[in-house]
């Protein structure tokens, strides 16, 4: 049966990827799980693609969360370095495409130096791009970033009856990405795995079997075809 045809005045701002499953994908095939991630990349790059040709204005893909260092040195050595790899080599081609790389984390704590410095330059380089922002989720725990959202609050003096929902957003990493309006997870778990605690209160949720190497543009689109489906209420009666 043919799909239904996207509704292009109800594509989402924002769309949120966890981006899962390489190991899997790597093991079935007989390869080493580091194979899977490097396969990742091209996935990463269809779904930017797709996100360029939908619309979609941010994107952002978690890449490495807080957690992800209790994982074999080997495996955590593998993934800094491969990150610094892909940035250096593709930096130039997604600035030309007017993409605005970001990186939403801990910066510099356990980051190694060399990639750190990658990051602040692939950050310089794309800041006045405005077509997509790509904001990859480095480092990155929600409840870190709550952690020090509270810490940058507490140390302002604010009286305490003066913090509002707004103190807290104002104190996120990127106080002026919005929220997501979909979040993605691939590869068939049901969980949000400490991504995005705060900004994700009223995302739609969508999740799919496909394990992130295999994840392209058509299955983005697949995404926002169940997210245009859906009726978001945000608490009240109607949308
Ligand atoms: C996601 O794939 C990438 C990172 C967490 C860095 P995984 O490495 O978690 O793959 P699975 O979930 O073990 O298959
Ligand atoms: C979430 O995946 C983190 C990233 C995709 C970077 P994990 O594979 O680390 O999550 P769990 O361990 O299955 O919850
Ligand atoms: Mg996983």
């Amino acid at each position: 049966m043919a799909k239904t045809p996207l509704d292009p005045k109800r594509i989402p701002n924002h769309v949120a990827c966890v981006m899962d499953g390489n190991g899997r994908w790597a093991t079935r095939r007989g390869l080493k799980r580091t194979d899977g991630h490097a396969a990742g990349e091209e996935a990463l790059f269809d779904a930017v693609e797709g996100a360029l040709e939908l619309g979609v204005k941010w994107l952002t893909v978690y890449a490495f969360s807080t957690e992800n260092w209790k994982r074999p040195a080997d495996e955590v050595k593998f993934l800094m370095w491969f990150n610094e790899s892909i940035l250096v080599r593709r930096r130039d081609e997604l600035n030309e495409k007017g993409v605005r790389i970001r990186f939403s984390g801990r910066q510099g704590w356990r980051v190694p130096k060399r990639l750190q410095r990658h990051i602040d330059e692939s950050t310089e380089l794309t800041k006045n791009n405005r077509k997509l922002t790509l904001t990859i989720a480095f480092n990155y725990g929600g409840r870190a970033e709550i952690v020090d959202a509270v810490r940058q609050i507490a140390a302002s003096g604010i009286a305490p009856d003066k913090i509002t929902e707004k103190t807290i957003a104002k104190h996120l990493y990127y106080p002026d990405m919005p929220d997501p309006d979909l979040m993605v997870r691939t590869s068939g778990e049901f969980r949000i795995s400490n991504f995005l605690l705060w900004e994700l209160a009223y995302s739609e949720l969508v999740f799919t079997d496909v394990l992130w190497p295999d994840f392209r543009r058509e299955h983005l689109a697949d995404a926002i075809r169940e997210y245009q489906e859906r009726e978001r209420r945000f608490g009240g009666l109607d949308g």
